[in-house]
């Protein structure tokens, strides 16, 4: 080891503002800020204040006046649709330029809100770099939600615009947007405006009055320049799950976003000007935000936007092809992916088949890494396969090993160490800091870096409440775990009713109030359970109401299909069980952890304060026996 690792991270705890102000100067900035890090109304922070820049200049108009316009900015690689396209520099410019040209005329303006709902096709990053341009603050929302779910992002964002597609491809099946469009802005009590829509050749959408059709708009556009914005303005709102149905709406700023995702690509990826940037998630997700658009584009780098899963279409080899095709320098994905290839292709003979010699590191995040993935991954691909911890809150990994700062030793379950600007600590339930090597709730001492989140979009005080509150002067990151006596932090899972079900975060909650609104419900549970492939998958019990004859075989596949037409295909909802009763405390709350350490075979604890325990001791036998049919 070097030092070089332990030099940055010092420094930036000793020196913040010095060590940002030197990040900071890997932007282009309109006007410099007046001050580097502002922590005067915790547990708000402000960063880079009294500077103006803009998100988009950075990652496009700026790399082409550098004179590196032809350089390929953007791979879209798409085996569901067989097909390839690359965008140099100046043509990406040009085509977001178009289409900040479209938003504006149907009024988008600075600080207005765009919700964009879109498949994995280059257009959505235009989207998002367009709206960047203008100043307007985009809202991604994954494609793999429902309409309920849309509407609920519509009605809290309230935007002026919505950008879509015609349809996305799940390996041969084609998925229709512009349906679920319509019917989320008829369930949405607020009225978006114009809708933006992408035909594709798949499936050509009905298009109604409020719709534009995405080439038509493009071909009469006028291309528009860059409108400056402050630091502290809003980049985006990010929608993600907390316990309750309601989701979150993570907000994060221009010019905190843009120096600390410039920082992190080279000096965490090891990813430089130039060079090629595999991120194989959805532009939905935080990674897709981070490490598909914005961190390769502010570096200059290549990013491959990629649709397609990494099995199936065709093979378990498409993301060996993917890598020699491009010459990808780094991948990254979610541990569920390598899993996914790994069944499918367990001793990986279709890596024989490919090049994949430009390939110097494999990122895995999303969920926690289970060792075994970890050493078929590195075993099978010969190269470092690093596991790095982050969240949508935090918009970039808070531990990583620092492959461009300082490679450090590799440790099987552990994402390593804290990344400079992240002060991370371990407590006990009443606030103690807990000594190296036992097991709390993993917090980050305030003020967060650079790039995390500024509040929640128009509502501070859930933002107070949810992360601020537990323990005052830190950010509660909803994980549990311990670091170890190398400062290696182990992150062991969500301590909240959040659950991950491959790599895609989802809430019990949302799921709860679905079934809640089915007639013959009476009371429900969901939790998240192990599964081999998918680390997580949701599963439901439910009580019925008195008098209700109808048994299970006849409801379950009712309330299966409730959430998947209501939270989406992804919540990957299938099993659900009628149970007589769910156990609670004597206050009433429902003995989820429990329910979920009985499922996964662990020791339960039960707690003393349970209301009726023959309830649990019933239940015992079905949690046990694993998923009830129901799908
Ligand atoms: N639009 C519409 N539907 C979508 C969707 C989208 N963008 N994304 C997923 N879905 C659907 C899937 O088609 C699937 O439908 P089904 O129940 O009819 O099969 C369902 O949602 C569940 O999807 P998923 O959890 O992705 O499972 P899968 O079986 O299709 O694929 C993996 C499993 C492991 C291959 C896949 O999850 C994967 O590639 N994960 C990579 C990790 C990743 O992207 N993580 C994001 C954060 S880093
Ligand atoms: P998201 O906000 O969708 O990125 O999900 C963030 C959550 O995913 C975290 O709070 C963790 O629970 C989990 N997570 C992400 N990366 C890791 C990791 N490397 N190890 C363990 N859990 C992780």
């Amino acid at each position: 080891m070097s030092g070089e690792y332990r030099q940055a991270y010092d420094r930036s705890m000793t020196d913040p503002d010095g060590f940002w102000r030197e990040a900071a100067a890997l932007i282009d900035w309109y006007t410099e800020p007046e001050t580097i890090m502002d922590a005067s109304a915790l547990p708000f922070s402000r960063w880079f204040a009294g500077g103006e820049l803009n998100t988009c200049h950075n990652a496009l108009d700026r790399h082409v006046d550098a004179g590196r316009g032809d350089q390929v900015a953007l791979i879209h690689d798409s085996p569901v649709t067989d097909s390839q396209q690359r965008f140099t520099y100046a043509e990406l410019r040009d085509l977001v330029a178009r289409f900040a040209g479209v938003l504006r005329s149907v009024g988008v303006g600075k600080g207005d809100r765009v919700i964009i709902y879109m498949p994995m096709v280059p257009e959505a990053a235009v989207a998002m770099l367009a709206c960047a341009r203008l100043g307007a603050v985009h809202s991604v929302v994954f494609g793999g939600f429902a309409a309920r779910e849309l509407a609920v992002r519509i009605d809290d964002a309230t935007p002026s615009a919505i950008v879509s597609a015609s349809c996305g491809i799940e390996g041969r099946r084609i998925v229709e947007y512009k349906p679920l469009l319509d019917r989320a802005i008829e369930l949405a009590e607020h009225d978006p405006g114009r809708s933006i829509v992408l035909q594709r050749p798949q499936y050509e959408a009905p298009m109604t009055d409020r719709d534009l059709d995405w080439a038509e708009a493009m071909a009469a556009a006028e291309p528009t320049e860059c409108v400056p914005v402050a630091a502290t303005d809003p980049l985006y709102v990010l929608y993600t799950s907390g316990t309750t149905g309601k989701p979150k709406g993570v907000q994060r700023d221009n010019g905190g976003h843009a120096v600390a995702l410039r920082w992190s690509l080279p000096a965490i990826y090891d990813v430089g000007p130039g060079e090629v940037m595999f991120t194989a998630s959805d532009v939905g997700w935080v990674v897709g935000h981070s490490y598909i658009v914005y961190a390769p584009l502010l570096t200059g780098a290549t990013t491959v936007l990629y649709e397609g899963k990494p099995i199936g279409t065709p093979d378990a080899g498409a993301f060996w092809r993917v890598i020699q095709d491009h010459r990808v320098k780094a991948l990254f994905t979610a541990p569920t992916a390598f899993r996914g290839i790994k069944k499918e292709d367990p001793d990986a003979v279709l890596l024989r088949d490919y090049d994949i010699s430009s390939l110097q590191t494999l990122f895995l995040a999303g969920e926690r890494l289970d060792p075994e993935t970890w050493m078929w991954a590195s075993e099978k691909l010969g190269v470092p396969v690093v596991d790095h911890w982050w969240q949508t809150e935090t918009g970039w990994p808070i531990a990583a090993n620092l492959r461009g700062l300082e490679p450090m030793e590799l440790k099987a379950g552990s994402p390593s160490v804290p990344c400079p600007g992240y002060q991370v600590d371990v407590l006990d339930v009443d606030g103690t800091e807990l000594p190296r090597g036992e097991e709390g709730a993993i917090v980050i001492k305030l003020p967060m870096p650079p790039g995390c989140l500024q509040t929640l979009w128009e509502d501070d005080e859930r933002f107070r409440e949810s992360y601020m509150s537990r323990y005052e002067g830190y950010y509660l990151t909803g994980d549990g775990g311990y670091v170890d006596d190398d400062g290696y932090v182990f992150v062991m899972g969500r301590t909240d009713d959040v659950i991950n079900v491959a790599g895609h975060r989802l809430s019990t909650g949302s799921m709860e109030e679905v079934l809640a609104g089915h007639p013959d419900v009476a009371e429900c549970a969901v939790i998240g359970v192990h599964d081999a492939m998918k680390g997580q998958v949701p599963r439901g019990f439910v009580v019925l109401k008195s008098g209700v004859t109808r048994g299970e075989d006849e409801i379950a596949p009712e309330l299966v299909a409730l959430v998947r037409n209501e939270v989406g295909a992804v919540a990957s909802f299938k099993n659900v069980a009628v149970v007589p009763a769910l156990p609670k405390t004597r206050s009433g709350k429902v003995l989820r952890k429990t329910m979920r350490q009985i499922a996964d075979g662990q020791d339960a604890m039960v707690p003393s304060t349970i209301d009726d325990a023959t309830v649990l001791d019933t239940l015992r036998p079905v949690l046990q026996k694993g998923p009830q049919a129901g799908g």
